[in-house]
């Protein structure tokens, strides 16, 4: 079992090691590919995320750093920022994968998390580098209690 088994593996989703899947592959190799056009001086940490609409299209986008820090922005934010300039306000997330080319365990952080929120499905799968392997669990798994001031879920 993963580290990440011990707990969210547990859950449905969870791949104890098999191998992705034809759509989540070709995910992932997108996202490995836009990880190639990082902007990551400060850090050297090439991260690329590509997710796949519900419209069917799939966008990609890195992490784009700044010599003044704070102003990085992550890829998984690119992606949704490239998402919602290509297809609209309106777009929902229906999997996702985040690779980065350091060979790094690395899940979405916080902030990516609590922005994916506002526009991907909880069952959504997302694959991400974990234990040295592709963990894939279902969106709610990373984010389970989101935040939402306005939205009242479930009504
Ligand atoms: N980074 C991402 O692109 N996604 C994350 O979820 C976490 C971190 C980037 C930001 C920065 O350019 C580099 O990784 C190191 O933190």
């Amino acid at each position: 079992m993963t580290q990440a088994g011990t707990h969210a593996g547990t859950r449905a989703g969870a791949r104890e090691g098999r191998p992705l899947d034809t759509a989540m592959a070709e995910l992932v190799k997108l996202a490995e590919e836009v990880a190639k056009n990082s902007y990551s001086k400060e850090s050297k940490f090439r991260v690329g995320a590509a997710l796949r609409l519900s419209n069917g299209k799939v966008v990609a986008g890195t992490n784009v750093e700044n010599r003044s820090y704070g102003l990085t922005i992550c890829a998984e934010r690119a992606a949704i920022v490239r998402a919602v300039a290509e297809c609209g306000p309106e777009i929902r997330v229906v999997a996702a994968a985040i690779v980065n080319l350091n060979g790094a365990d690395s899940s979405p952080c916080g902030a990516c998390r609590q922005v994916l929120t506002e526009f991907t499905e909880p069952d959504a799968p997302v694959a991400f580098p974990w234990n040295g392997q592709m963990e894939v669990q279902p969106f709610s798994a990373l984010a389970p209690f989101p935040f939402g001031a306005k939205e009242k879920r479930g009504a």
